[in-house]
């Protein structure tokens, strides 16, 4: 990789990708893109377009101009959002996603984009679920996780696009708010803890689901792009997480910073319902094997983090 245009930057993951990649490939050779503006974003003042993913002309145009070798593709709508307007979330996540790789193929770049723990359903298997496994997911944003890894793979095996995916876990991250998923809460809590010292889950008590810190989010990104693509059996997507967590396990790391912090419930039976067909923990060994994933934070070193950054910016 050495030239990247990225879809959806000002985004959770967008914001601090960007960032990152900056540092390591140098300011000039990423291109960040999003259909708003970069008005309050860590990415003010930078380079920066705007682009509606489902314009296929203007991503054309953007990728003419730039010469990216790469395309981060992250334009999506979230589980929660999806259920809100499913039909608009497909136009998004699906019709954008094929936009993004008729442009690698016509472009000969190598393409990213995240699937999700979103990918699997009900029927999956709960505990250590495995890279192949039973993906019958119930809610739209995992309809096109799902539709959207086929895809992708398609692309590799019918053009020889290279591209690459992880399933993320839910994201816990400082810099950014994330954008309407089921996992948020394992972001609000945090924030609420410093500023409140309470915190009011809609995802119920004992309801796990995977997560992993930020950093080892764009490190995975970066490892997986940069992997010898003959180590890759697998391509779309790699299980990914570094913790299995549930609402009083993160109260109970944050109560060894803040003794008094309260949580309490009022249970989203919308983002419930999406939680509860998810898995409680992903098995990641083929990343582990094929491309040496190493996620460097648990939840203790997170909870750390999370709250001392939070109380730098208040
Ligand atoms: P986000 O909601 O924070 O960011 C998505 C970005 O896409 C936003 O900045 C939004 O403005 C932009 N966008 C929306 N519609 C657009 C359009 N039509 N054209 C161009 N841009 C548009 O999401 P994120 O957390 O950064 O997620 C990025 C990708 O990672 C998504 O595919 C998501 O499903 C996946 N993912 C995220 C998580 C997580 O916990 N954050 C977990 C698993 C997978
Ligand atoms: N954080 C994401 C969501 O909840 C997981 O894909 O939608």
């Amino acid at each position: 990789m050495e030239r990247i245009i990225i879809t959806g930057a000002l985004g959770q993951i967008g914001t601090e990708l960007t960032l990152k990649l900056r540092d390591i490939y140098g300011e000039e050779n990423v291109l960040p893109t999003d259909i708003k503006k970069p008005e309050s974003s860590a990415l003010k003042g930078k380079t920066f377009e705007i682009l509606d993913i489902r314009d296929a002309d203007r991503l054309s145009e953007l990728v003419t101009a730039f010469k990216p070798d790469t395309i981060m593709h992250m334009a999506a709508l979230l589980s929660a959002t999806c259920e809100k307007d499913p039909k608009l979330a497909w136009d998004i996540n699906m019709g954008g996603l094929i936009n993004a790789l008729e442009v690698a193929r016509n472009h000969n770049l190598k393409f990213f984009t995240p699937s999700s723990i979103g990918a699997f359903g009900p029927s999956t298997p709960k505990e250590n679920t495995p890279q192949v496994t039973i993906q019958r997911p119930t809610s739209m944003y995992g309809v096109n996780k799902v539709s959207g890894e086929l895809l992708c793979d398609y692309y590799f095996s019918k053009f020889g696009v290279d591209t690459r995916g992880v399933r993320f876990p839910g994201l816990i991250s400082h810099v950014k708010e994330p954008g309407g998923g089921t996992t948020d809460y394992a972001v609000e809590i945090f924030f609420e803890a410093v500023k409140n010292g309470r915190y009011t889950s809609y995802i119920d008590k004992n309801t796990n689901m995977d997560m992993m810190y930020m950093d080892d989010a764009v490190d995975a990104i970066i490892q997986l792009m940069e992997a010898d693509a003959d180590r890759l059996e697998n391509r779309n997507a790699f299980n990914v997480t570094a913790m299995s967590i549930n609402p009083e396990m993160v109260a109970n790391e944050i109560r060894k910073h803040i003794p008094g912090f309260k949580l309490e419930y009022d249970v989203d039976p919308i983002r419930q319902g999406i939680a509860e067909s998810w898995p409680n923990v992903i098995d990641s060994t083929e990343a582990v094997k094929q491309w040496d994933f190493n996620p460097q934070y648990n939840l203790a070193k997170m909870t750390e983090i999370m709250l001392q950054a939070i109380r730098n910016k208040q």
